[in-house]
């Protein structure tokens, strides 16, 4: 491995310590494929929210809105979450709405580092119009209203992460490079203040 890659992974571990590295953002933002391959240059497990609540339920996210609503999730949602950060130190996807609970935002702030994935709307739509039964709150109306409305709505609360990435796209290597950058900057920017 470079040298450069190698003490960048070692400054964000270090950073992070025992906490788990926790992906927000909207649907399509590539929480999960980044994250993968994030969780791969720091040899860290991966952790998907919406894959371990399909485990916990016994059903796809999909029948869990079908068969017993929204709030129900949500309260799953927030509940498999609780778990895994105290399971960790994960790289942790979450789905796009599960920091918008106040509880689980707290939880993350004590035993995570949340990382908002900021991706523009007309990207983010291509992306989740590929798999259409695959998020139920688009299956509503018009994914494209819907998509606006839930990102004007959400983005005040993603603000709240310790990190933005912002990206645009592009080749999913580029963008977990451009993560790494990122978080090694954030955390030897924040040694460097704490040493001073
Ligand atoms: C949701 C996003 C989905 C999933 C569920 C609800 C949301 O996850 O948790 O369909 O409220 O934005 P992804 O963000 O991984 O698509």
């Amino acid at each position: 491995m470079a040298r450069g890659r190698q003490s960048r992974k070692q400054q964000i571990l270090s950073g992070i310590g025992a906490r788990s590295i926790v992906l927000i953002g909207m649907m399509g933002c590539g929480k999960s494929a980044i994250g993968k391959m994030l969780a791969k240059t720091l040899n860290l497990e991966f952790k998907d929210a919406d894959t371990e609540i399909e485990i916990a339920a016994g059903r796809s996210v999909p029948e869990i809105f079908e068969e017993y609503g929204e709030p129900e999730f949500r309260r799953l949602e927030a509940r498999v979450i609780e778990r895994l950060l105290d399971e960790g130190p994960f790289v942790l996807a979450l789905g796009g709405g599960a920091f918008l609970n106040a509880e689980t935002r707290e939880m993350i702030s004590q035993k995570g580092f949340s990382v908002w994935l900021k991706v523009d709307l007309e990207t983010l739509l291509e992306r989740v119009m590929r798999k259409p039964g695959k998020r139920p709150l688009l299956s509503k109306g018009n994914p494209k209203e819907i998509m606006q409305d839930l990102l004007e709505a959400r983005e005040p609360v993603y603000a709240n992460a310790d990190l933005h990435v912002a990206s645009k796209g592009g080749r999913k290597s580029d963008m977990r490079n451009h993560l790494v950058q990122c978080l090694a900057g954030h955390f030897q920017h924040t040694k460097a203040e704490s040493a001073q």
